[in-house]
């Protein structure tokens, strides 16, 4: 369904940022695992968060949700996964789906992992490939892909293993299944990427070595360690408050505060780039959850101007391109967006999606093989375009930032994906003050 965002005179307000995804996935995962009941609160549901918790259900754990964000988990600990009677469904979720496959190939298990269109064409090689390395089996659709069978087993070996891609789920696919295989499993990164598995694991009771040398990052762990259940508080997540800050700061009168958002240098990339590009961020600690540090974050309108985003901060945005395309249409000046090869894998190929989205709505963009380049409006960006979504939430809701503050309103041929990651996206801008109305300007 058709909807359109209106522009706005003001995004203005306080709110508190939905948990994070990816702590929540682990949460859910890491409790199911786990000997006793874990209590979690804060948890983000979100479509592809509570897929994962189907999933642990099916092999076994037990899964109940008490209220809102507030879930019991009793883990299977000792007695191990069991077959699922069910095809484990990941929906929309490259995360959910890799993490589990690691997950899975530690026991002896067999279980069909499925998942929508869009998670259907997307690359499950890079993790298969170290798997079966450590001894695991599959049976994947053409081009290792979804739908797949996979046959764990229980003396699965170490190995030591360099991504060829920067990529937190590959990391943690590999590290969930080393802490039932037999030796120590290492996994060197060249860039560090998201580190909450290692912290989320420490916090379950587990021994995981971290080591940094320069932007590179080793980590191992060794097989063999049971978890003890743990009570998680989930912190918010700086990717979703990512649209948020960006509908601050692109707004004629922009002024929002984003309440209990993680603080962690592998996921504030977007924060460093909107400051590089003249963007006026404040934060405030204001303690700690999940072994991460919180802050409550402010943002406002600002006269933001081009820039090339350093290629060092490329994993630690990974999924804010699209919002930061919002921005640079803003901007004054050019934005250079390179080395984000990775985008082309994600829930759509998001240099492409970016660029349309922008190209439709009347801002020049090129696209690079590994990135885009963004001709900056000063702040008068014609809008009028109706960009498609390709099934991916963040494009959906960059598209809906950008409508707040365009000369003319921006339409998207769907929004009901937004609910994947978050659910309270349109009741949270709304409360801002923005103006979403449903069918064509
Ligand atoms: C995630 C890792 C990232 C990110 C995704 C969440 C995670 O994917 O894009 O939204 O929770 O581990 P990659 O590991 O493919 O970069």
């Amino acid at each position: 369904m058709v909807w359109t965002s209106h522009p706005v005179k003001q995004i203005t307000g306080t709110l508190r940022a939905p948990g994070d995804k990816s702590c929540s996935h682990r949460a859910l995962i890491l409790g199911g695992l786990a000997k006793g009941t874990s209590e979690i609160s804060g948890l983000l549901e979100g479509e592809d968060v509570l897929n994962t918790g189907r999933v642990m259900a099916a092999l076994g754990a037990d899964v109940e949700r008490l209220g809102e964000g507030a879930w019991r988990v009793t883990g299977v600990g000792e007695g191990g996964l069991r077959s699922p009677s069910v095809d484990l469904d990941f929906g929309n979720s490259g995360t959910g789906s890799r993490l589990m496959l690691g997950v899975v190939a530690g026991y002896p298990v067999e279980a069909r992992f499925i998942g929508d269109e869009s998670l259907s064409g997307r690359p499950m090689g890079r993790v298969l490939d170290p798997l079966t390395e450590m001894g695991a089996r599959y049976d994947a659709s053409e081009g290792k892909r979804l739908p797949l069978t996979l046959q764990g087993r229980s003396d699965l070996s170490a190995i030591s293993y360099e991504p060829p891609h920067a990529s937190a789920q590959v990391k943690s696919c590999i590290l969930f299944a080393g802490l039932n295989a037999e030796g120590e499993t290492q996994v060197r990164e060249p860039r560090i990427t998201r580190d909450h598995s290692e912290r989320m694991l420490r916090g379950f009771g587990a021994e995981v070595k971290s080591q940094r040398d320069g932007a590179a990052n080793i980590v191992s762990i060794h097989g063999g360690q049971s978890l003890a259940a743990q009570e998680t508080m989930v912190p918010g997540d700086p990717s979703s408050a990512a649209f948020l800050a960006a509908a601050a700061m692109i707004s004629p009168r922009g002024g929002v505060v984003v309440e209990g958002m993680m603080s962690n240098e592998t996921r504030d990339g977007f924060y460093r780039a909107a400051a590089l590009m003249g963007a006026h961020v404040g934060a405030e600690d204001v303690g700690s959850a999940a072994g991460e540090r919180l802050i409550d974050m402010s943002f406002e309108s600002a006269d933001l101007k081009g820039a090339e985003i350093p290629v060092d901060l490329v994993p630690s945005m990974i999924d804010e391109f699209p919002i930061l395309a919002v921005l640079a249409a803003f901007a004054t000046g050019t934005t250079v967006v390179k080395g984000a090869a990775e985008l082309r894998v994600k829930e759509s190929d998001r240099i492409k999606a970016v660029v349309a989205m922008l190209r439709v709505n009347g801002v020049e963009v090129e696209e690079t093989e590994d990135g885009f380049i963004v001709q900056g409006c000063s702040g008068a960006v014609p809008g009028g375009g109706l960009a498609e979504t390709h099934h991916d939430h963040r494009i959906a809701m960059s598209a809906r930032v950008m409508g707040t503050a365009s000369q003319k309103p921006v339409s998207i041929d769907d929004a009901a994906m937004i609910a994947t990651s978050y659910p309270d996206f349109m009741e949270h801008m709304r409360v801002l003050g923005a103006d979403f109305q449903q069918g064509a300007s």
